[in-house]
């Protein structure tokens, strides 16, 4: 019967591509492969789009006010990296055969799901380096682990992209490493940023393993290679010595080495504020998505300009390839 014949054939391609996977081979963009590992791919690689692209939003907000022209040359640098990470990724899940425009039609419209930590104000200049040091570090022990993920693309503009992050991360850490050198003052924004950008940071991770409802089929997949929880429990370890060095205090009581697991313990995640912001209620929901579609709304004209010149471009290509097929002709 037919219908049982196709149920072979996939179980078969199914077997086939998950001999592929387990064999750590790259799958590509003209390879066979299940629905579900497409879709969740769109999902992971497009949402991942969105959150560098919202990212930018933060930052952008100090660059008038960057307190010199060094640091505002470099904060410029950084945004514009972001936006560059925003188009790898797009390009990425368009090789998944979904276009661009559908992508950002999602976003505009609120479907789509972009970082919770881009929801959180930054209040003073020291925000912008506890960004730099714990948003894009804690970005790193993802992304690094993504650099060996299981599809191609993803893949490979992980590791142009992670190139750029560890920069991100280390100037972060020396707008901090400054201010905490600074005046009395100066440290204790510093202190106050890291009060409120600890937990969010943290959060980033997603939920506890056993709460994560994508997590077993995407490391079966090698989409994800480390759970939530071992990649949050790598950030707290690389990053706790690095605020001993600025002499800023951690916000969490709990948190202590542990000689027996070789790792730092750490208090729980307020797993409200978590959800809360997920679901679109965090301090600057709403004004991160305005911001967005005014500027996709304020930006419709250099869309239309730039196709306007791509197609008269094509028109003149056409006309001289014309010319030299009549010459040889
Ligand atoms: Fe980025
Ligand atoms: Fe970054």
């Amino acid at each position: 019967m037919p219908a049982e014949g196709k149920t072979i054939e996939n179980a078969d391609l199914l077997k086939a591509f998950q001999e592929r996977i387990d064999r750590d081979e790259k799958i590509e963009p003209k390879d066979w492969m299940p629905d579900a590992y497409r879709q969740t791919l769109i999902r992971q690689i497009s949402q991942h789009a969105h959150s560098e692209v919202i990212g930018m939003l933060p930052e952008g907000n100090w660059i008038p006010r960057a307190p010199s022209l060094r640091r505002k040359a470099a904060l410029i640098a950084k945004v514009q990296d972001e936006a560059g990470h925003g188009l790898y990724l797009y390009s990425a899940a368009e090789t998944l055969g979904i276009d661009r425009e559908t992508l950002y039609q999602q976003l505009l419209a609120g479907k789509a799901k972009y970082s919770s930590i881009f929801n959180y104000p930054t209040l003073t200049w020291a925000d912008i380096g506890a960004v730099g040091w714990l948003v894009d570090g804690a970005a790193i022990m993802n992304q690094v682990m993504l650099t060996r993920t299981s599809y191609g693309p993803y893949a490979r503009a992980m590791v142009r992209i992670c190139k750029e992050e560890s920069f991100h991360q280390r100037q972060g850490y020396e707008i901090l490493l400054t201010l905490v050198r600074g005046s009395e003052e100066q440290k204790a924004m510093a202190q106050d940023a890291l009060d409120r950008w600890w937990w969010p940071s943290l959060m980033m991770f997603g939920p506890n393993d056993a709460e994560s409802v994508h997590s077993a089929q995407s490391m079966a997949w090698r989409i994800k290679r480390k759970s939530n929880d071992e990649l949050r429990q790598q950030f707290v370890d690389a990053t706790v010595p690095q605020a001993e060095v600025l002499g800023l205090q951690i916000p969490d009581a709990d948190l202590k080495w542990n000689e027996d697991r070789g790792h730092y313990d750490f208090g729980e995640i307020d797993w409200n504020e978590f959800w809360s912001v997920v679901h679109g209620n965090g301090p600057c929901n709403r004004e991160r998505m305005a911001a967005y579609q005014d500027a996709h709304a304020n930006g419709a004209w250099v869309r239309e300009a730039a196709m306007a010149y791509a197609e008269k471009r094509q028109m003149r290509k056409n006309e001289t390839t014309g010319k030299i097929d009549l010459q040889v002709a």
